[in-house]
């Protein structure tokens, strides 16, 4: 990215070529093959694309991930599909193919497009919030909360998690009924003012780490730890590297993606002052 000439898609430059290389290296999967997923993970977080495009997508996901998967059957490498293979033989219960492909895939999509996508939507929000760029730039101490700030403020999982009540639970002066199901809108709890007061103000310093942006409960995100490595990283060094990082169009002129289960930027056009 630095390397470039004249402003970058920060994007297609950075945030997704960072959880993307993180995952690819964890799970065994060739990073240079990355056309075969990135372009197909993003039909599949998608909500208003027809569904034979959806379809479509999904098939040709699983046969490129079952090709790896028989390809580590047959030769163990130092990866997660690998001891995932392994453990469950030793266990005396092998995955069958289309299992490990189910975990592969889950893995490969939930590991690099929310992770990409908050690296994005963070740095614009950043650049648009000086005063905290600065603090966070100044002062180490303020990355861990960070971290756990734009994750509440941004709540990038846009539509809310699917419950099925198990048992009649009485919530304010209603009940959900045993056997209703119900969405959970983290993007709305993250803003409730009685855990956080002054939810719509971004405040890095906040101790924001009640917030719901990994769900809740024994479902809740397998890869958070993970995820949170990676952000305090980003937040550590790019914008101390780049100290004069900014955008390169009129905020108005960046697109949102409303219609993906993830939200984020579609592109963010930044530049630099080069030496
Ligand atoms: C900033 C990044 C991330 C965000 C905001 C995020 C958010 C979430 C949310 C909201 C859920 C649903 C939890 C629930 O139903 O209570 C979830 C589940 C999950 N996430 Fe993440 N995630 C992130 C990164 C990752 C990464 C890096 C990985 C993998 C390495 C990952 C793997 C998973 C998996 C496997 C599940 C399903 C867990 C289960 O059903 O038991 N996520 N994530």
């Amino acid at each position: 990215m630095l390397a470039s000439e004249g402003p970058v898609d920060l994007v297609q430059a950075f945030a997704l070529p960072i959880p993307s290389l993180v995952i690819c290296e964890m799970l065994g999967v060739p990073y240079a093959e990355r056309a075969e997923f990135q372009q197909r993970s993003a039909v599949l977080v998608s909500v208003d694309l027809p569904d034979e495009v959806v379809m479509r997508a999904s098939d040709e996901l699983s046969e490129y991930m079952a090709g790896l998967v028989i390809a580590k059957q047959a030769d163990r490498e130092d990866d997660l599909l690998s001891r995932m293979i392994t453990r469950a033989e030793e266990q005396g219960r092998p995955l069958s193919v289309e299992e490990a492909v189910s975990m592969g895939i889950t893995l490969l999509i939930a590991g690099h497009e929310t992770t990409a996508n908050m690296i994005g939507l963070s740095t614009l929000a950043l650049l648009r919030a000086p005063d905290q760029l600065d603090a966070l730039r100044n002062d180490p101490e303020v990355a861990p909360t960070a971290v756990e700030e734009l994750l509440r403020y941004l709540t990038v999982i846009q539509f809310g998690l699917f419950r099925y009540a198990l048992e009649d639970i009485p919530l304010g002066d209603e009940t959900i009924k045993a056997g209703e199901y119900l969405v959970a809108a983290i993007s709305s709890g993250n803003r409730d003012e009685r855990v956080f007061p002054d939810p719509d103000q971004l405040d890095l310093s906040r101790k924001a780490s009640a917030h719901l942006a990994f769900g809740f409960g024994p479902h809740q995100c397998l890869g958070q730890q993970l995820a949170r490595v990676e952000l305090y990283e980003v937040y550590t060094r790019l914008y101390s590297r780049i100290p004069s990082l900014r955008l390169a169009v009129p905020f108005e002129d960046v697109e949102f993606k409303d219609n993906t289960l993830v939200y984020g930027v579609r592109a963010l056009p930044v530049t630099w002052d080069r030496e």
